[in-house]
């Protein structure tokens, strides 16, 4: 059950960076604030699953990113929109998300070869 969230929010960075690579017109947004929020509901739930001691704070964050990304002028240079986006997003993956996850699998091999 584990292993398949794991995969699920692993496509997910995929799909996000996708639709950040695909902001051509500000109303992309809209997809990119959707795909963002239902990534962090799924995030959300393996660490309440796996009871993370820093799910307050990572998911303070989740709310604060999608609280940025409604806020961010869309009266800009698409390109610079772009930009300013990924950075968000993709900072954030490699900061928050990828601690997580690299901490689940470590303790899931160990697991594993304990049983
Ligand atoms: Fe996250």
């Amino acid at each position: 059950m584990l292993t398949r969230m794991i995969a699920l929010v692993l496509d997910e960075h995929n799909q996000l960076e996708k639709a950040i690579n695909g902001l051509t017109r500000p109303r992309d947004m809209d997809n990119v604030i959707k795909l963002f929020a239902a990534h962090a509901v799924d995030e959300e739930r393996i660490m309440q699953e796996v009871k993370y001691t820093d799910f307050i704070k990572h998911r303070h964050i989740h709310d604060s990113i999608v609280n940025t990304l409604k806020d961010m002028s869309l009266d800009i240079d698409i390109t610079e929109l772009r930009y300013n986006v990924l950075q968000l997003i993709t900072n954030h993956i490699t900061d928050y998300d990828m601690q997580l996850l690299n901490g689940l699998e470590i303790e899931h091999v160990r697991r594993s070869k304990e049983d």
